[in-house]
């Protein structure tokens, strides 16, 4: 497996993200995962999946210095007493003595950031975590982060994938040899189904979701963390590793790909489970278009939907409380969203 070496820890370049997989389904797609060689698994204290997780890792043999865990805090739980409580909690549920990285999983209005990163540091200090990092940051919470606290962050996870254009955060990252892991890499399954993609792959004798997959892996600096219940997308995905993509297919995706078919996400759009599982399910879209102008754009998570795509009283109350939350953010910060571009000629660093 290739791997990214990042604050001292080697982080495999392609893990099994565990999002909406609990219990046995969960404990049985992480053995299945382990069993075909994966050695990342990503999960955080709000998928509610660490126990089925910690399980699958016992039952599994594979020793534990050849695997990589990472978990996060959830936003709720960024002061300090809340945040060792919450990091024990996973710890036990894991069944580890230490984590390989430990994320802030999403910005939190008015968080202390000098605080939270001296709690983190001290985690790491005490040798329960072997390196600590950021989710869903943008370019002016890296900054605080990377030059004015100087935390030594291993990477930041964000939405990455062929139809996601993150070029400035990536840039910010690349010039500080931060990684990037890319979640949600292959849309939430859309890439799947694509057409463009689709053609690439049948030159190459691949699906559309091994060339989004090697769209991100060609990269440097950026490792990927699809989710896969089933062993047969799970080795898909592994062999992703295994497809060359050409300079022709960036072109041709470029030409094949008319805007309108590019993701255009709803502002103040949301998905209908609860607070938490809605804000991780939405989808910060551009969360850095540069120069600091930051945005928090959310859009509906299909899976929220009735299966003819109503939505009822509950949905709209909280479409209503999410759409309020990014109002608020918005009017902080006296910006307004700009979606973002992409195209797969922009597929390499400069690092
Ligand atoms: N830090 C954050 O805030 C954050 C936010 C979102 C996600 N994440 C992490 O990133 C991970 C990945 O994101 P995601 O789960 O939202 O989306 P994703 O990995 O882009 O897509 C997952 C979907 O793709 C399907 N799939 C997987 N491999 C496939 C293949 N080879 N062919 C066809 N379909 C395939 C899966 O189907 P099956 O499951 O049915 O196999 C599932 O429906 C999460 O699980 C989580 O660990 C982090």
């Amino acid at each position: 497996m290739e791997i990214l070496q990042t604050q001292g820890i080697s982080l495999p370049r392609l893990g099994l993200g565990t999002y909406r997989m609990q219990g046995d389904v969960c404990r049985a797609a992480v053995e299945s995962a382990l069993a075909l060689g994966y050695r990342h698994i990503d999960t955080a204290e709000m998928y509610a999946n660490e126990d089925a997780i910690g399980a699958a890792i016992a039952a599994s043999g594979v020793a534990r210095e050849d695997l990589h865990v990472t978990t996060k805090v959830w936003n709720e739980n960024l002061a300090p007493d809340a945040m060792r409580r919450a990091f024990d909690t996973s710890l036990r549920k894991l069944r580890l003595d230490q984590v390989d990285l430990y994320l802030v999983h999403w910005p939190a209005p008015n968080m202390n950031l000098p605080s939270i990163f001296e709690t983190l540091m001290k985690l790491k200090q005490e040798g329960r975590t072997r390196a600590i990092g950021v989710a869903n940051f943008n370019i002016a919470l890296l900054k605080t982060v990377v030059e004015d606290i100087r935390a030594p962050i291993a990477c930041n996870q964000i939405e990455y994938h062929v139809m996601l254009d993150q070029t400035k955060v990536k840039e910010y990252l690349d010039a500080r040899s931060i990684p990037l892991v890319a979640y949600c890499p292959l849309a939430q399954g859309r890439a799947a189904s694509d057409a463009t993609l689709l053609a690439i792959g049948n030159k190459h004798g691949a699906s559309a979701a091994q060339v989004a997959l090697k769209w991100l892996l060609d990269q440097d600096g950026v490792a990927a963390i699809p989710k896969a219940s089933r062993a047969e997308s799970q080795k898909a995905n592994l062999d992703a590793l295994k497809v060359k993509l050409d300079d022709e297919d960036r072109k041709a995706d470029r030409a094949g790909r008319s805007p309108a078919r590019r993701r255009q996400p709803r502002a103040g759009h949301i998905p209908a489970h609860g607070a938490k599982d809605r804000l991780d399910a939405a989808v910060v879209v551009g969360l850095e278009n540069g120069e600091g102008r930051g945005l928090i754009e959310v859009h509906e998570d299909p899976s929220a939907r009735g299966q003819d795509g109503a939505r009822g009283r509950g949905d709209r109350r909280g479409s209503n409380h999410l759409l309020l939350l990014v109002i608020i953010v918005l009017s902080r910060k006296g910006r307004y969203p700009e979606r973002g571009r992409w195209s797969l000629g922009k597929a390499s660093s400069r690092r």
